[in-house]
C-alpha cells in the first residue's frame, strides 16, 4: 500500500515491451488506476478514420478533433476511454488501427487534444478511491507526467517482441510503429532523462513485476 497520499508511476516503450501485463500487474498489487494510453490513440484513430480524416494537420483534423467528446469508464483497476460511445476491443486493436496508429499520433493536434486528457485521470483515479495511477505510453514520463513518483522505460529485443505478439494471435506492426513513434517531432519514443530502463528481453512477466515492485516500495520509503 502506497504511503504517500496519491502515487504516480510512469511507463513507456516501444510495442510489445511488456508495458501492459506489468502495469496491469502493479494496478493490482498496490491499488492503483491503470491507464493505458495507447488505447487513446487508437480510439481516436478509429474515430478519424471512420470520419474519413486523413492523419495531417489542418482544418479538418482540428474540426473532427473538437467534435470528439472523451469520457472515462472505470472498471476494476482499468480506467477506459470513451469516445462518443464505446469502441470494441477488436476494433482498436486491428490490423488497420496497428497500421494507421502511429501516423495519427504524429500529429502534434492530437497530441495536444489528448494532454489535458490524459493528466486528468489522476483526478478520475483519486475520485474512485485508489492509492495513484500506473499510466503506460511513449511520453508519460517525458510530456504527461515528468514528476511522476517513478518513471520507467521498458525495451525488449525486436524478435522477442514480435514472438509475444504473434503468440497473442496479434498481427501488428511493430517495427514500423517504433520507427514512426520515434521518429516524429512531437513527443518522440524515448527513454526520458532520469527514467529507469529495463530491459525485458530475457525476464518473465513476474521477473518484471518484482522488479518494478521493489522499484517502486523504495520510491515509498525515499
Ligand atoms: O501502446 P500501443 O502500442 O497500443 O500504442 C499504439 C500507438 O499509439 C503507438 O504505436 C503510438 O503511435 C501511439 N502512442 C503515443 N503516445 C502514447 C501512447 C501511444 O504516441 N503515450
Amino acid at each position: 500500500m502506497p504511503k504517500k497520499d496519491f502515487v504516480i508511476i510512469a511507463i513507456d516503450g516501444g510495442a510489445a515491451a511488456g508495458k501492459s501485463s506489468t502495469s496491469r500487474a502493479l494496478s493490482q498489487a498496490f491499488n492503483l488506476m491503470h491507464v493505458d494510453t495507447g488505447s487513446f490513440y487508437r480510439a481516436l484513430t478509429v474515430k478519424l478514420l471512420e470520419a474519413k480524416i486523413e492523419p495531417q494537420s489542418g482544418d479538418s483534423m482540428n474540426e473532427g478533433l473538437a467534435a470528439l467528446s472523451l469520457e472515462t469508464h472505470v472498471e476494476g483497476n482499468t480506467a477506459s476511454i470513451v469516445v462518443d460511445g464505446w469502441i470494441p476491443d477488436e476494433t482498436i486493436r486491428s490490423t488497420e488501427v496497428n497500421q494507421q496508429v502511429s501516423r495519427y499520433a504524429a500529429i502534434p493536434e492530437l497530441r495536444k487534444r489528448l494532454l489535458g486528457y490524459q493528466r486528468s485521470q489522476a483526478d478520475v483515479a483519486r475520485e474512485n478511491g485508489f492509492a495513484g495511477l500506473v499510466m503506460e505510453g511513449r511520453d508519460i514520463g517525458s510530456a504527461i507526467f515528468p514528476d511522476a513518483d517513478l518513471r520507467l522505460y521498458l525495451f525488449a529485443d525486436p524478435v522477442k517482441r514480435a514472438q509475444r505478439r504473434a503468440a497473442e494471435g496479434i498481427s501488428d506492426s511493430i517495427a514500423a510503429r517504433d520507427k514512426m513513434d520515434a521518429s516524429r517531432k512531437a513527443s518522440p519514443l524515448a527513454c526520458p532523462e532520469g527514467a529507469t530502463l529495463i530491459d525485458t528481453s530475457e525476464l518473465s512477466l513476474e521477473q518484471v513485476v518484482a522488479k518494478v515492485s521493489d522499484l517502486f516500495r523504495a520510491t515509498q520509503e525515499a
